[in-house]
């Protein structure tokens, strides 16, 4: 009964795509399905950081590829996901944040962050269902949001506003796609150590200010995140649609 049970946090057998997989969350998450038994297609603007993954994980008896794709040109994602996919699964991670104060937030910048971390993993996503349904698979889409998809936070006006966004359309596409047997959940982390936040995390200032808010004491690591983006996407969590899954050593609990 136990190794059953085990067996479910697997994922062997799925086809999963994983958007932002050249670096930070994504790529540990990637390495993280791959080692659970997914053929992994990772995609990202960096193709030399995508093969070097690639390589890297094939050498390793596992299954990947690199698919070097810009999500923000809806045209050539739809393309290439109809060309690679189906799938059965979708970490839809690709996305980032430059903080600025409300007052002071300029339009590129708001048009910026709109265009990546909201309709571009909407298209992405889009395509990928399309996909599922075509073929008649049922699966799985995880959509990267975080905290500070759930609380607001300095700075964040628009990052918050992206990823509030994506937690609605989370709970949304859930309902629709139910009937096809399709997931749809996301992972809501707190600041992890990445290329994203490595400049804000030299800052003393900014530690002092940010690890009192986290109770369990740390920033969190991508291995952290890829656990439980796993899990999301294996036959474990058959019965989650719709949920935000925080992985924010207790912020939000407070
Ligand atoms: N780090 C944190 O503390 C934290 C916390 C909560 C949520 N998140 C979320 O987690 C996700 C990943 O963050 P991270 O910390 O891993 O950031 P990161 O180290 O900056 O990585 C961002 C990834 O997104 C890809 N990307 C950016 N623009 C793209 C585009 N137009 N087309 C395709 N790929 C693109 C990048 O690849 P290329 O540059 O090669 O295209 C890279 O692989 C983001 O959605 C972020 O909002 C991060």
């Amino acid at each position: 009964m136990a190794a059953e049970i085990g067996a479910s946090f697997r994922l062997d057998g799925q086809r999963a795509l994983v958007t932002g997989a050249s670096r930070g969350l994504g790529r540990a998450a990637a390495i993280a399905m791959a080692e659970a038994g997914a053929e992994v297609v990772l995609a990202a603007r960096s193709a030399a950081e995508l093969d070097a993954l690639a390589e890297e994980l094939t050498a390793r008896g596992l299954s990947a590829r690199a698919l070097p794709l810009d999500v923000t040109d809806s045209t050539a994602t739809r393309e290439a996901i109809a060309r690679e996919g189906p799938f059965d699964a979708l970490f839809n991670n690709a996305g980032g944040n430059r903080p600025q104060p409300f007052l002071e937030v300029d339009e590129a910048t708001f048009d910026w962050m709109f265009a990546l971390n909201v309709r571009a993993a909407y298209m992405v996503s889009q395509a990928v269902a399309r996909g599922m349904v075509a073929a008649g698979r049922k699966g799985a889409i995880v959509h990267m949001t975080s905290q500070m998809g759930h609380v607001g936070g300095h700075n964040r006006t628009v990052y918050c506003g992206t990823k509030h966004a994506l937690e609605g359309m989370t709970k949304a596409m859930a309902l629709e796609l139910a009937p096809f047997g399709i997931r749809v959940n996301a992972v809501a982390p707190t600041f992890i150590l990445t290329e994203l936040t490595r400049g804000w995390a030299e800052d003393p200032a900014w530690r002092a200010e940010i690890l009192p808010r986290i109770p369990l004491g740390r920033l969190g690591t991508p291995q952290d995140v890829a656990g439980a983006v796993v899990f999301l996407c294996s036959p474990a969590a058959a019965m989650i649609t719709g949920h935000s899954l925080l992985v924010d050593g207790g912020w939000t609990a407070q």
